[in-house]
Order: structure tokens, then sequence, then C-alpha cells
């Protein structure tokens, strides 16, 4: 099925937040297949309006060895026939990466293969090459997530430039906030793109939101024009909505709101990647993350860029959102240029991306 003998098998484990996920992809190279995936989703945060650390890495404990084991039996492998583990050791919750990199470490040396140290953000940026062949360097990335929001471009799978990043809110954490804000469940960002979509027109005019950090004579060189910043627009949809109650229109205005904070957002990740791909000559743009479930933003990327010659790829949700098959294909990646890891292999809550350049600042946010 591919160059240089037969396909690597690598098990991917990832626990760095509230998903519980094991897969199993086998390839070389690009030609990488997936052959079973299991995610478990710990319900338990949503009580809480948030992801509640203690409570994620006890349940990470429980259902670790379950997933995995459920993830080998789909794959029809043993430990064994595995020719790595790849688990996500950062960023993330430490207790949380620890049962994943605790276990890893375990299964891998009771198997005789070795351990393989993947980092979430690599992984999100390999999650769409599983789906289509072409999602793959050079090109522009744009990962939008809970915790992370990074412009990069990447020339070729290890070599990373990050271009912009949030200065303050990930996308997905202002989602997060916006809904609760309109009163809508934790999770957030498909609650609120699903009242978007309720919302009636636009009335025309200037918006109800200002574009953040998007100004119409912003240079190259300027140090906002890749970066965004999403607390702002939380604190006008704040006004917004404190507004609309003082009014006794809140219900009649929830969906314009939800409609014009998600446009917002929208129309400043669409111009940055948009920027990225110009500069750096790109034809292929790739998104990643929570937030590329979104199909407002998929929708708005393909409108400006496939028009001016560049291709959009987004991955299907369950590989957008976290998961252990892009961990796996990460990890592939890293155990072909032969960078294994031994026992000594620690969880991290903050580390860069292995092979990143351009950090002006820590990527986490
Ligand atoms: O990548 P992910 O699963 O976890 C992290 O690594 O953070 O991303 C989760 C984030 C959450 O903030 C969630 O609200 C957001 O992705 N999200 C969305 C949508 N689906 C998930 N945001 C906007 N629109 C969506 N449809
Ligand atoms: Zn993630």
């Amino acid at each position: 099925m591919s160059r240089g003998g037969r396909p690597l098998r690598v098990l991917g484990i990832e626990t760095s937040c509230d998903e519980t996920s094991a897969a199993v992809v086998a390839g070389r190279g690009d030609d990488v297949a997936l052959r079973s995936l299991v995610i478990l989703s710990q319900d338990v945060h949503a009580l809480f309006g948030g992801v509640v650390p203690e409570l994620a890495s006890r349940a990470h404990l429980t259902s670790v060895v379950p997933v995995v084991r459920r993830a080998l039996d789909d794959a029809g492998l043993g430990p064994r026939d595995l020719d790595a583990v790849a688990v996500t050791h950062a960023p993330g919750l430490v207790g949380a990466l620890l049962v994943g990199v605790s276990y890893g470490k375990a299964l891998a040396h009771a198997a005789g293969v070795p351990v393989v140290g993947a980092h979430h953000m690599e992984g999100h940026l390999f999650a769409t090459a599983l789906e289509h062949p072409d999602a793959v360097p050079p090109f522009t990335a744009l990962l939008v997530s809970g915790g992370h929001t990074l412009l990069l471009d990447v020339a070729a799978w290890g070599e990373y430039r990050q271009l912009g990043a949030t200065r303050d809110d990930a996308a997905g954490e202002a989602f997060d906030k916006v809904a609760k804000l309109l009163g809508l469940p934790y999770p957030g960002g498909r609650h609120v793109e699903a009242l978007a979509r309720t919302a009636p027109p636009p009335r025309g005019g200037k918006p109800r939101f200002a574009r953040p950090m998007l100004r119409a004579n912003q240079a190259p060189d300027d140090a906002d024009y890749y970066d965004v910043s999403f607390s702002g627009l939380k604190t006008a949809v704040l006004h917004a909505v404190r507004d609309a109650e003082r009014r006794g229109a809140l219900d009649a205005e929830r969906a314009g709101i939800a409609r014009d904070f998600q446009d917002a957002l929208v129309e400043t990740l669409v111009e940055k990647t948009y920027r990225a791909a110009r500069a750096h000559g790109r034809t292929r743009v790739v998104l990643g993350g929570g937030v590329a479930c979104n199909g407002a933003l998929v929708a708005a990327m393909r409108r400006r860029l496939e028009p001016r010659g560049a291709a959009v790829f987004a991955p299907t949700p369950r590989l957008a959102t976290d998961n252990a098959a892009m961990i796996a294909r990460a990890g592939l990646f890293r155990l072909e240029r032969g960078e294994t890891a031994d026992l000594s292999l620690n969880a991290y809550a903050a580390l860069p991306i292995p092979g990143l350049s351009g950090e002006r600042r820590a990527s986490s946010g």
C-alpha cells in the first residue's frame, strides 16, 4: 500500500481535556488509513459550565483501559501487532494528560514497542489529512479550538511557522462564553451556531459588532496583521445582551445577537487566514479544532479563498474536535522520523509544537 515496506500501525491515545479517545492508524508517509476510532466524551462537565480538571482526570482513569481495548478490537489488533503507541503529552490539563501518558507508556512497555509523545496541536494539523489526501503541506493552517487559536504556515510536516495567535480568548472559548451570556448550554459553540441560523436577515448598514483587530490599512509588518482578539467582542455581546434585557427584548433579539457575534468572529478569522495564504503563496488552507465544525466559518472561508485559487479543507466534526486518530497520525509521522520517547516521557500543560518557529508569545490562550 505504501512506500518503504509494510504499513506501520500506531495506536493513539488522547486524554488532554474532556475526551477519552483511542484510535489505530496504519500506513506510511501521507498514505495513512484510519483503522479504528473510539471517542468517549465526558458529559459531567456540562453541569459545571466548564471542564473541571479533577473530574476529568478521574473519568479518564475509569475509561482509558476499555476505550483503548475497544479501539484495538475494532482494528482487529493486539498490542503486540503495533509498531508504536502515540500519546498526547502536551498541551492540556496535566492531571488528565498524565493518565494517558502513564497508561500509554505501560502498554508500550508491556507490548515491547516504542512510545511516542504527540503534541495535541500537531495532531489537529494532521486530522484533515486522514480524510482528504490533498490536505497535506504546503498549506496555511487555522487551528481554532476551545484552548487555542493559531494561524500557521506549514511548509512541510514538522516545519511550522506561527504567523498569528489570539491575544486573549481562544475562538472556541469566545463561543462558549457568548453561549453562556445567551443562556445556552456548555460547550456552547454548536448551540450558538444553531441559534444564529434562526436569526432574521440582518438589517443592512454598519454591523452591530466591530471586527476585532481588523483594519483596512493594516500592513504585514504590523503586530496585529495576523493576530486576533476576542475579549472585546465578548464584552460587546455582554452589553448588547444587557441592553436587550433592559428593553425586555432579549427573547426577540437573542438569535440576531448570536448571528452578529458569529459573523464578526468568522469575518476576522477568514480575513486573517486569507492574508496568510496570500502572503505565502499557498493554494491550500486546512482548518482544525472544534470551531472548524462551524458551518458558517467553513462556508465563509470557501467563499473568500476558493475564487482566489485556494482550496479549503475542513475535517468532519468527529476529527475536528478532540480525538485520538489525529494523535495516532501525528505519532506515526514522528515515529517515521525516529522520534520515539522512553519511559521518562512526561506531561506538560504548555509546550511549543515541535518544529515551530516565529512564535512571539505562549501559544495557549
Ligand atoms: O478542539 P476541541 O474539541 O477541544 C479543544 O482542544 O479545546 O474544541 C472545542 C471547542 C469548544 O469551545 C466548542 O464550543 C467549539 O469547539 N465548537 C464550536 C462548534 N462545535 C464545537 N464552535 C463553533 N461552532 C461549532 N459548531
Ligand atoms: Zn483540541
